[in-house]
Formats: C-alpha cells, structure tokens, sequence
C-alpha cells in the first residue's frame, strides 16, 4: 500500500471496506475495543477495528483482503507482549487469540495454529512424553507471539524446535522451512505485515516425568524469580546482547525497584518487569517510567537498553512495501525510544 493510498482512504470508505471484508468471509469485526482490554499490560488506547479470524484460513484470507484494498493492519496474539500508547490506534488489529484449533500431534511432531495458548501447548507436549520446550512453560502467550519473537527461557528458544511455519502470502497459506527464518534473542527475520498463522514444531521423545520434572523446575524458578499474577509484560528490556549482564541486575542495582510513576511502577520481584495497577494507570506512565531506566542506565552504567516489549505508536503503520525497508529502522527507532518521523510522515 502506498502512503498516497492510505491518505487517500477516508475513515468512511476504510470502514466500509472492513465491513464488507468481514461479512464476506464471516469474520468477527468489532469498534470500539481499547488496547487495555487487550493487552496485559492492561492500558492503551481505543483501536478502530478489531477482526478475529477463527482459523488460519480466514486469518490469511483477512489479511490478504486488507492488503488489497489497501487498509492499514496489525497482528495482536495475547498482547503479552506489547505496550500501545494511549490515543487513538486508526488501524485495524487483526487478533489471534481465536486462532486456536487444536495442537495436532503425529510422533515427534506437533502442529499447532497461532492463537494456541503456549503454556497449554507445553502441558500436552509434557504430556506426550515430547521435550523441547518445557522451559517455555509458564511464559503466558500464544504460539504465534512466540514464534514472532522468538521466545525463550531457561534454556530454551522456540526457534529451535521449529521445522516449518505458516504465514500469510497474498491471502494464502505458504509454509516456511523453519531454517529459511533468522531466530535470533528475542527477534526473528518475520516482517511487520506478515502474519504468522502456525508451525509445526519437532520435538523429542524423552521420559515424561523427567520433562515434568524440568517443567515444575522451570515453574518453580519463575514463581520465585518473576512476579505473577500482576499486570505486566514480562521483561521489559532485552539483556544487552553478548555482554553478560542482566538488565534486572543493573536496574536492581541502581536501588530502581519500586520507583513509581502514575500508576506504573517497578516490580519488587524482578527489576526488568514494570507492572501497572490501578483504574488511572496510562500507558504514558510505563514509558516514562522506561525512559527514566533507560537514562539512568545510559548514565550510570554506560549501557543503552533496548525495548524488548513491543512500542504500538497509534499512527497507522506504514504500507507494506514501505515496511520491509523501514521495519528494521522503525523497531530501531522504537527501541531508542525516538519518535518516529519517518513513520510520521506516513500518516
Ligand atoms: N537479578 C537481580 N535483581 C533483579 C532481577 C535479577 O539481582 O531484580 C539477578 C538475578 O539474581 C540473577 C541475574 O540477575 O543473578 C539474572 O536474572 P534472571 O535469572 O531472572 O534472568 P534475566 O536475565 O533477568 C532472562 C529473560 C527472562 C527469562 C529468564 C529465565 C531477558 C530479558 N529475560 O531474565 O525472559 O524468563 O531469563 O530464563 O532475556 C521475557 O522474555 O519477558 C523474560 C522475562
């Protein structure tokens, strides 16, 4: 979709195009929802349109129509992931959480759609007798948000047990060999405006209680190191890669946990996690709160912290043609925690 084009495409004629686009291929299309229904962070901003396939084929078909009549769009999983900011968003999101299906599996492999919950997808492989990914237990997302980011904790990475996943080309389904993928720490060569529709993964047969054994281990540590059942995102910042630190400890370390600011705040668990509580928390304040950290660090320890949640500006997202040459640089920019001109002039 070219810039002109999304000029061009008043919010009526945008509207009306969703309408229709659902109703041909009978998915759900909602206004009205906001980003702090959706996300665990529990804040952001109201969404224009929220469609919600139900199975893969209509997730490509969806965004294949969208991409056609040249509507701006985004993929939301469980929104464990993400801080959107608290205006507007005038785009669509297209979620997957109903994208779910069943994980189907056939020895060592298993297959599984996008909006499958992770931690149930670990409890059936556990249950299999299947290893390789019982660390990934308890890290509350969908396959397909884990598989965009490429996931990981204790030792294990979804990236690595991945033999091919499906995405959307051109409203159809093509699958991917697994190695055709870059995975590398908490990113992936996956594209804004592809979307993930599900993989099949090969794992490994192994005791079954030996996995459950490494599965209540990995539970265990992240009941004890992380805080659970509050608000949050999981870390918040990446590790400063091939350097060894933990951003947790240097956080930690600047006597950071605790800091407040509106209804954000620093978990007293684990310093790479804010947390939100409260009615009255914005997403403002968690970045303002992320910004301090990330000033203080830059200050006192030398260290510039990448985002290692996602940034959800509320201006459209930029064409996809556009966005293969300026996904990179935008996440950069995100990530350095700039305004986005570029993607500003876009709008
Ligand atoms: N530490 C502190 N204070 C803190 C937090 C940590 O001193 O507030 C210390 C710990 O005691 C430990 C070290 O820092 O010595 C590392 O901490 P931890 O084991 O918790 O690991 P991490 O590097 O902070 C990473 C991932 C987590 C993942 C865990 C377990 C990142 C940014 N974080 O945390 O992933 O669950 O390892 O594998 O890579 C996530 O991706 O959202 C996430 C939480």
């Amino acid at each position: 979709m070219t810039v002109e084009a999304q000029k061009s495409l008043d919010r009526e004629t945008r509207d009306r195009l969703v309408e229709g686009i659902a109703a041909r291929l009978g998915v759900r299309a909602e206004r009205g929802r906001r980003f702090a229904e959706l996300t665990s962070l529990r804040v952001g901003g109201e969404i224009d349109w929220v469609v919600a396939p139900e199975t893969e084929e209509q997730a490509a078909a969806a965004a294949g129509a969208l991409d056609e009549a040249d509507v701006p769009w985004r993929v939301l999983g469980a929104g464990s992931n993400v801080l959107a900011d608290d205006e507007r968003h005038g785009y669509v999101v297209v979620t997957m959480r109903e994208v779910k299906g069943e994980a189907r599996f056939d020895g060592e492999r298993v297959s599984v759609s996008a909006g499958y919950s992770l931690p149930r997808l670990c409890v059936d492989a556990a249950r299999k007798g299947l290893s390789g990914i019982e660390g990934l237990n308890g890290i509350p997302g969908t396959v397909g948000g884990a598989l965009w980011m490429n996931a990981g904790a204790f030792g294990h990475e979804i990236g690595t047990v991945v033999e091919t996943v499906r995405v959307a080309r051109g409203g159809r389904i093509v699958e991917v060999p697994g190695e055709k993928i870059k995975w590398d720490y908490r990113h992936t060569s996956f594209r804004d405006g592809e979307l993930v529709l599900g993989a099949t993964l090969r794992l490994k047969f192994d005791d079954a209680e030996k996995i459950g054994a490494r599965m209540e281990e990995s539970k265990r540590r992240r009941m004890e190191t992380q805080p659970h059942g509050a608000r949050s995102a999981g870390c918040f910042f990446k590790n400063p890669p091939g350097s060894g630190l933990s951003t947790g400890k240097m956080i930690d370390e600047l006597g950071l946990k605790g800091e407040r600011r509106g209804g954000a705040r620093v978990s007293d668990v684990h310093a790479n996690f804010i947390v939100t509580e409260g009615e009255d928390a914005r997403a403002s304040d968690a970045l303002a709160l992320a910004e301090e950290i990330r000033a203080r660090i830059r200050r006192e320890r030398g260290v510039e912290l990448e985002y290692e949640v996602e940034l959800w500006r509320s201006r459209a997202p930029e064409s996809s043609e556009a966005q293969d040459a300026t996904a990179d640089s935008a996440r950069a920019n995100d990530a350095a925690g700039q305004t986005d001109d570029a993607a500003k002039e876009g709008q």
